[in-house]
């Protein structure tokens, strides 16, 4: 479960003569449980992509599956982590957490525990009973993609989700969402400005030119983990001094480069 597919994909913001062109001719295809990250300059339509497979927003031409079904609404099984947090400001850390599984109907003790399981996993667990306000943002983001992780769901919709995380805990953030990824696969889509973390987590990584945004390359990393087997070292820092590492990563850089030099003078 969970294959998403983007089939000429466009969206224009405003009147169709005169609006934004956000999106344009996006092809792209999820595997089921397959990590996509996508890259892209600012503006470029990245978000708008992650919205239309979330079901907040809907494509102007083309259409958005997932599984084969026109996406129309939000749903369930499609968990989404936004660039901002988006927490609940009156409820507390478990009661954030708890609403996906409420609204899911699962029984009170079975949420205890998954609700227990996520905030250890996260490092949350003193914090249960506190608000967002009384949290740093590194926390607060970590309540956001436990709010989502919890959920377990099929496709894992994540919008710059350590964004905001000071560098050590997003090291900790990635190498937790790889181990999760590995052990359980979900279909995850991905979005990041970093070009070493979409890298070090995605089986692909789809670059985007900027705005209107069309989908210029798409890499394939997860041959190349496995033929240099990444998931043999513990740690992130040891994946990223890896010659076949460094030569991905810089490949996307120039690709993104090109992007900038090509934007016109503002
Ligand atoms: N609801 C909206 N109404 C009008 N224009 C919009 C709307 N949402 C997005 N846009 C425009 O669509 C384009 C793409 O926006 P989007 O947020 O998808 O970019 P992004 O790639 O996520 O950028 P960033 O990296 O800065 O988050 C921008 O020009 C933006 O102004
Ligand atoms: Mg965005």
């Amino acid at each position: 479960m969970g294959r998403i597919s983007f089939d000429d994909v466009g969206r224009v913001f405003g009147p169709s003569n005169k609006g934004v062109v956000a999106l344009q001719d996006i092809n792209l295809g999820v595997e089921d449980r397959e990590f996509v990250a996508i890259v892209g300059p600012s503006g470029c339509g990245k978000t708008t992509c992650l919205r239309l497979v979330a079901g907040f927003d809907f494509p102007s031409s083309g259409t958005v599956s997932v599984d084969g079904k026109t996406v129309r609404s939000p749903g369930p099984e499609r968990a989404v982590v936004f660039q901002q947090f988006a927490l609940f400001p009156w409820k507390t850390v478990y009661d954030n957490i708890e609403i996906g599984l409420r609204n899911q109907g699962v029984a009170r003790e079975q949420r205890r525990e998954r609700i227990g399981a996520i905030l250890d996993l996260m490092g949350l667990q003193s914090y249960a009973e506190s608000f967002p306000h009384q949290l740093s943002g590194g926390m607060q983001q970590r309540v956001a993609i436990a709010r989502a992780y919890v959920l377990d769901p099929d496709v894992l919709l994540m919008d710059e989700p350590f964004g905001a995380l000071d560098a050590q805990t997003r090291v900790v953030m990635q190498e937790e969402l790889v181990r999760l990824a590995r052990k359980n696969p979900r279909t995850v889509l991905f979005i990041t400005h970093a070009v070493e973390e979409a890298v070090y987590l995605a089986d692909r990584v789809a670059i985007m030119t900027r705005a209107p945004g069309r989908i210029k390359e798409i890499m394939d990393v997860a041959s190349v983990r496995k033929a240099e087997n990444w998931d043999s070292y513990e740690r992130i820092e040891e994946v990223m001094d890896l010659e076949s590492f460094v030569h991905m990563r810089t490949h996307i850089w120039r690709s993104l480069r090109e992007e900038k030099a090509a934007q016109p003078a503002e």
